[in-house]
């Protein structure tokens, strides 16, 4: 039994906390329509969702995205996940390593991702405040093949405990970059991205940006709900969705390398986010809700038909790979389109 510390409680708080978390009904996922077309041009098996990005090479556009690490119990989850992803072949991030840079007791919660995966993809994942020192050695501790640095401002502004600096985020996401040998991605937690971020971190020489959305895991909620005093329960709708963080991205598309994550809970949100320009889709609470409520067993025939269904729906809409999917037809909801509009006249820095 590891010591438990004030980082692995919280980390199992906010297990908890996502796990009684009802299903959030505002995604604007359904403010997209994608095109029907009744004649394909292909057959089901000739569907190839493969996708290459960068340094990046994956037989599958879904990967587990970050979550957890850093107590006993999330040692357990991460074992469960790591099967997961060995028998699905899916990428898979583990959650911010920063306990275990602290303290190595804590170690074991993150290593054991790669004792039960030794050949899948694994992403190390660290804050933007963290030395680019400690960042390698959250790549080396389980020789991960690429880094997430997550950006939390709002996260860490709602929590009590949080930080209150930072003004040194982008010159360290900087050095981080430059300093490390593997992919670095970029993320947010759930508060999504504007092209005013995208612009900054193409500046700052980084070239994979995870968007994660509003409309999933809510760490406004979360956050709001670890105290007793829920003084700013009014934000829980704060930061762009999925949609139009993608939509915010669309201007970069050619320059870097989006991911969407954030609310996905059906293959129709998973191709909706390729369709409008992600090379893959991160997916979090909806993986952990199944591995913890049926098991592992069930997670991994849920995943697997997750992804057979998704290349129904690409057929659907005649595409045969990811490509087609970015250029195939899509209409969006007049919300979305002034969105669109209204963004187009405001200049970014
Ligand atoms: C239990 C839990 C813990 C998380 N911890 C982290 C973390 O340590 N680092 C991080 O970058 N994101 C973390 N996230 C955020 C996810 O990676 C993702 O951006 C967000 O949950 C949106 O995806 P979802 O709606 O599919 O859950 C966490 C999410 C969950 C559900």
């Amino acid at each position: 039994m590891t010591q438990p510390n004030a980082r692995s409680i919280r980390k199992d708080e906010h297990v908890r906390h996502v796990l009684n978390q009802p299903k959030q009904i505002d995604t604007d996922f359904n403010r997209v329509h994608l095109i029907h077309r009744s004649l394909p041009e292909f057959n089901l098996e000739d569907i190839d969702l493969s996708s290459a990005f960068g340094a990046v090479k994956w037989d599958v556009p879904i990967y587990i995205n970050a979550m957890t690490g850093g107590s006993d119990w999330t040692k357990e989850i991460n074992e469960k996940l790591a099967v997961v992803a060995r028998e699905t072949g899916l990428a898979m991030s583990l959650g911010s390593m920063h306990a275990a840079l602290k303290d190595t007791s804590l170690n074991s919660s993150f290593t054991i991702a790669r004792e039960i995966n030794p050949e899948g993809f694994l992403i190390a994942n660290v804050g933007a405040d963290v030395s680019a020192s400690r960042a390698k050695k959250a790549v080396q501790l389980i020789d991960a093949d690429a880094l997430q640095i997550h950006v939390n401002a709002a996260q860490e502004l709602i929590m009590p405990e949080g930080d209150r600096e930072f003004k040194n985020w982008r010159q360290n996401i900087e050095i981080i970059v430059n300093e490390t040998d593997v992919p670095v991605i970029v993320k947010e937690v759930g508060f999504g991205m504007s092209r005013e971020t995208i612009s900054t971190l193409k500046e700052l020489g980084v070239s994979y940006i995870d968007i994660s959305g509003r409309g999933g895991t809510n760490f406004a909620q979360i956050e709001n709900q670890r105290r007793i005093n829920q003084e700013m329960d009014y934000m829980y709708s704060w930061g762009q969705s999925t949609v139009v963080s993608l939509l915010e991205s669309e201007p970069f598309q050619n320059e870097v390398h989006i991911l969407a994550s954030g609310g996905v809970v059906t293959p129709l949100d998973a191709i909706k986010c390729l369709s409008l320009g992600a090379n893959a889709v991160g997916i979090s609470k909806l993986i952990l809700d199944k591995v913890m409520n049926d098991g592992t067993d069930e997670a991994i025939k849920f995943l697997n038909d997750f992804i057979y269904q998704m290349k129904k729906i690409a057929l659907l809409t005649n595409s045969r790979d990811l490509n087609d999917l970015k250029h195939s037809p899509k209409v969006l909801s007049s919300e979305l389109e002034n969105w669109k509009i209204q963004r187009m006249g405001q200049i970014y820095e």
